[in-house]
């Protein structure tokens, strides 16, 4: 357990970038962005301390005045409630009943007032179904001068924090040789983020989206066939090459080899995602052309990143459910866990 101090903000960013050995060949490298090394556990916290430094930068917030409301599915609210206590400001999350015991109950540990609502994993966007954005939006509506909603779906801080944090990390911790960028979609914010930074260095880099399928279980992404598209992703969607749907089967099947491999115990968004990158690497593989150079030498090797976007501790009861660890497993895995990172809950 990590005490919450001050220069956890100082530590957002930055994650390891590791290559999952196991999952590689000698052409096609498969390399993992360990996102749950942010002191709060996840990728979210970089959008969370863009928005609220957003927020105080153009003097919309101060401390002791206004109270922070975001409808989310668990990591934005967990880095928000962390930043904000930090910050020393208020917050109220409103949260899809579906989520964790585990989240919740870290939230509530943070000093966070929760509203639940009986919405899907990942709020949705458009009327009828988005009741956790709805109840926020009304919740902020009615204090105006009380309440401040980052909203994470719409806030182009969300993108800029991958944009000029995690895709330069990434360009950096590859010296450029990334060929492919994976990464889940909830609001968007990453995959637009880092895809439009790598393209921008160089415009050969393939952005693929993943999502889960209809009725998931996959905490933090949406299926953009049942539910609406948010507009932080609909302004930069054509940065995405390509989409690949995993099922919750493969996303669960894949945590479970990841921590056969390789040792990592990760979220499910992780083994979604990671799925998605093992069929791109297939692909890449069966439509490999050797193509010879001047000087008969091989094509470079593809370099496929894919972002990890929290660890596995907040699911204990989901993988029992789901059959992909026992309890004992689960607690053998995190004791044996390679690089599980500090944590603060
Ligand atoms: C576990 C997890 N994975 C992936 C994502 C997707 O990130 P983004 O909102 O940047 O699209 C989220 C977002 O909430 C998440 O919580």
């Amino acid at each position: 357990m990590r005490a919450l101090t001050p220069e956890l903000l100082n530590k957002i960013g930055n994650t390891p970038l590791i290559e999952l050995r196991s999952f590689s060949s000698s052409d096609v490298k498969i390399l993992a962005k360990l996102e749950w090394f942010n002191p709060f556990g996840s990728v979210k916290d970089r959008a969370a301390y863009w928005m609220f430094k957003d927020a105080e930068g153009r003097g919309l917030i101060s401390r002791g005045k206004h109270v922070i409301i975001e409808p989310t599915s668990g990591n934005t609210g967990i880095a928000l409630a962390g930043i904000a206590r930090l910050l020393g400001y208020e917050i109220e999350i409103v949260i899809p009943e579906k989520v964790s015991e585990e989240t919740k109950s870290i939230l509530r540990a943070l000093g966070t007032n929760l509203h639940e609502t009986s919405d899907d994993l990942c709020p949705r966007v458009g009327v009828g179904t988005d009741q956790s954005i709805s109840l926020a939006k009304a919740i902020a509506r009615a204090r105006p001068g009380k309440y401040y909603m980052p909203n994470q779906y719409e806030n182009d801080a969300n993108f800029l924090a991958h944009y000029e944090g995690t895709g330069p990390e990434i360009w950096r911790q590859t010296s450029g040789r990334v060929t492919h960028f994976v990464a889940g979609v909830g609001t968007g914010g990453t995959i637009t983020g880092v895809g439009l930074y790598l393209k921008e260095r160089n415009k050969a880099v393939r952005v693929i989206a993943v999502q889960p399928q209809r009725q998931h279980l996959i905490q933090g992404l949406r299926n953009f066939e049942e539910s609406n598209i948010p507009t932080l992703f609909e302004r930069r969607a054509v940065v995405v090459d390509e989409w690949y749907t995993i099922t919750n089967e493969e996303s669960f099947k894949m945590v479970k080899e990841l921590y056969e491999r390789e040792r990592l115990l990760v979220g499910p968004s992780s083994g979604c995602a990671m799925a998605a990158a093992c069929k791109v690497k297939e692909r890449i593989e069966s439509s490999v052309q050797v193509i010879e150079d001047g000087d008969g030498g091989r094509d470079r090797e593809k370099v496929i990143v894919v972002v990890f976007a929290d660890n596995g501790r907040k699911f204990r009861s989901l993988y029992n459910q789901q059959g992909v660890f026992s309890s004992e497993e689960f607690d053998d895995a995190l004791r044996n866990a390679l690089m599980l990172g500090e944590s603060f809950f």
